[in-house]
């Protein structure tokens, strides 16, 4: 098994947008009690006295919407500032994020992560559920701020849905020929919203990739990350075109990463939640940082090693949870 160094950590399930993929329109979704999230205090116990000692150097922070968090610019300073992290990231839908990048960066937090599924505030607000005045402007903004401020490296984030968002991919891979941005085409998972997959399936990213290259040439490339992207660059261009193909190539055999859902729960794998430990509640019931850095280390040798494939053909429970509940 690869070794797991990287740690996801959801700061809070609620979200501002409503993305189509992620969570159905209509869908009645439970959220985590306030006094249920872990608190900074328990938090940083579980960063300092449990995932760093075990060997965890790479930390994300997600959600639903990590910048939703109160406090959350005290918390990413107090992460940064522990002296073992290699790497401290956040991915954001970026409406919030103009008015909070510098304070961010001024906090230590080097590299974000942005959701940006279309050129089109039509389209984009479609994707992201907004009914009212359109959010693209924001969020382009924020895309801009973040630039300017220092966060490199900036990538952005697509998710693909065939006849909604894939006739711009052209134009979203075209965004890196003048800019240092990174843009990741990502395949439409089944997860969130199995009845838009079922309707729209996913487009494979080799398609993508062939459609990219007959326009401009593609040559393999690199950018620093902790994740499954794979990473080509157009000749000349200033950024990278990634792919994050979990739906046509199963990557789980590299998988490196664990998840941390807001309420406490460690989850091995993002696609199968029968393994998982509420370091919460051993926390509150006063387990030691020994006790606890024990039961990780039990679950790490339970990592399962699963694909979309062998999910669908039943091997666990359709997946009904969103990114956001599980921990994006
Ligand atoms: P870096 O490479 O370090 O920048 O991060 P990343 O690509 O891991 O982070 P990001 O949060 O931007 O994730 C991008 C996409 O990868 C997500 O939206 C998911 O679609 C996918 N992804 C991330 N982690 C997993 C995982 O554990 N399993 C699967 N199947 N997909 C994942
Ligand atoms: N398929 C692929 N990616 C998804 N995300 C959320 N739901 C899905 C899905 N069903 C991605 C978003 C965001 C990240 C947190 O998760 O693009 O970048
Ligand atoms: Fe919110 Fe991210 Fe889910 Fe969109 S994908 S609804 S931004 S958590």
């Amino acid at each position: 098994m690869n070794s797991v160094d990287y740690l996801r950590i959801s700061l809070i399930d609620r979200c501002n947008f409503r993305c189509q993929y992620c969570m159905p329109e209509g869908a009645e979704l439970e959220h985590i009690l306030r006094q249920q999230l872990l608190t900074d205090r328990e938090l940083l116990t579980l960063i300092q006295e449990v995932f760093i000692p075990i060997g965890f150097t790479r930390f994300r922070l997600t959600g639903g919407e990590p910048l939703l968090r109160p406090g959350v610019v005290k918390l990413v300073q107090a992460i940064a500032s522990f002296p073992q992290i290699q790497d401290l990231s956040m991915t954001t839908n970026g409406f919030l994020l103009a008015a909070m990048a510098q304070d961010l960066y001024n906090a230590g937090l080097r590299r974000i992560n942005i959701s940006f599924d279309s050129l089109n505030p039509k389209t984009f607000d479609l994707m992201t559920g907004n009914r009212g005045r359109s959010r693209w402007q924001q969020v382009w903004e924020s895309i801009q701020v973040a630039h300017q401020v220092g966060f490199d490296p900036l990538k952005l984030n697509v998710v693909v849905i065939p006849g909604v968002n894939d006739r711009e991919v052209l134009d979203l891979a075209a965004l890196t020929l003048t800019r240092r941005w990174h843009v990741r085409f990502i395949e439409f998972m089944p997860i969130g919203n199995a009845q838009l997959f079922s309707n729209r399936g996913w487009t494979p990213s080799g398609e993508l990739r062939q459609s990219i290259r007959s326009s401009w040439g593609l040559i393999k490339s690199q950018v620093y990350g902790a994740g499954p992207a794979d990473v080509f660059q157009i000749p000349g261009a200033k950024g990278t075109v990634g792919f994050i193909s979990q739906m046509s190539e199963c990557f789980c055999d590299r998988c490196n990463r664990m998840r941390l859902s807001a309420d406490g729960w460690l989850r091995p794998c993002l696609l199968n939640e029968s393994n998982q430990i509420d370091l919460k509640t051993s926390l509150r019931l006063g387990a030691s940082p020994a006790e606890l850095r024990e039961q990780v280390r039990q679950l790490l040798t339970l990592k399962p090693e699963i694909n979309f494939q062998q999910k669908e053909s039943g091997t666990s429970s359709r997946y009904t949870r969103t990114m956001s509940q599980i921990g994006g």
